[in-house]
């Protein structure tokens, strides 16, 4: 299951439209927030030209996939905010099926394997960029989301894909050991890792406003860099 927002800059020389307004919103379960594209009478209105001239240059699309699946997660907190930092010409779409997916095992893993890892390998191979954020659970990845990798590893749907993460732990240690163990796995996906993307961004609770998006202008201002520097390492990124 993903969540979509769009953040769409006109190419020239089509006549100026009102960007779309977007509204970050927790999820009806609240387990994860959700964007949400704004005015959608944008899309229906747009004149023939700017829709023909939008195919031509469709969005670009950053994957956003939180190891969390907590309420209130400040990981996926950190991807929200990331998403309101989009450069134009740029969508964020949310991942939100990782406590649907079944256990890894390639017994399962035959026809593309069941239908939420069909779902996550299409979101995958539709997006432009991967951003992930996750915490640690005993030293290392959470079971979850070690899982969801595992689902990527026998497939070449990572391959090349540029990838980064944020990480805002304020432990001591900064879950190190998690992010070691993600730059580890990574490696067998075959992903591109942007490392000037990945970036150590500590987030406090108290630092997410009610819309699930951190307030904070500098923590704001540092996750927006991690964005532009991973949309810029894209094929297509702007
Ligand atoms: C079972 C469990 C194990 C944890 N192990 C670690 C750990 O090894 N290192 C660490 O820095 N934090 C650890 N934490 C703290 C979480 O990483 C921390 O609460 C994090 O902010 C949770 O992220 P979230 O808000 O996105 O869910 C652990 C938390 C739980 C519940």
């Amino acid at each position: 299951m993903v969540t979509t927002a769009r953040r769409r800059t006109p190419p020239d020389p089509v006549p100026a439209l009102p960007a779309p307004g977007r509204e970050l919103a927790t999820a009806r379960d609240g387990r994860l927030p959700s964007l949400r594209t704004g005015p959608t009478q944008l899309d229906t209105a747009r004149p023939a030209a700017y829709t023909s001239i939008m195919s031509v240059h469709p969005a670009s699309t950053l994957l956003l996939v939180s190891g969390s699946v907590r309420r209130g997660s400040v990981n996926s907190a950190a991807l929200a905010t990331a998403a309101s930092t989009l450069p134009g010409g740029w969508q964020a779409t949310m991942y939100s099926g990782l406590a649907d997916l079944p256990h890894f095992s390639p017994d399962l893993d035959t026809d593309g394997g069941p239908r939420p890892v069909l779902d996550l390998r299409a979101a995958i191979r539709n997006a432009d960029a991967l951003l992930f954020s996750t915490p640690e659970y005993a030293g290392t990845l959470p079971g979850a989301f070690k899982n969801l990798l595992e689902w990527t590893i026998g497939d070449t749907v990572m391959t090349g894909k540029p990838v980064a993460w944020l990480n805002p732990s304020t432990a001591p240690r900064r879950a190190a050991g998690t992010y070691q163990a993600l730059r580890t796995v990574l490696a067998y996906t075959a992903a591109r890792i942007v490392e000037d993307a990945c970036l150590d961004v500590p987030v406090e609770r108290g630092q997410i406003g009610a819309d699930g998006v951190v307030t904070d202008p500098d923590v704001r201002r540092r996750i927006g860099g991690s964005v532009r520097a991973l949309t810029a390492s894209a094929p297509n990124g702007r």
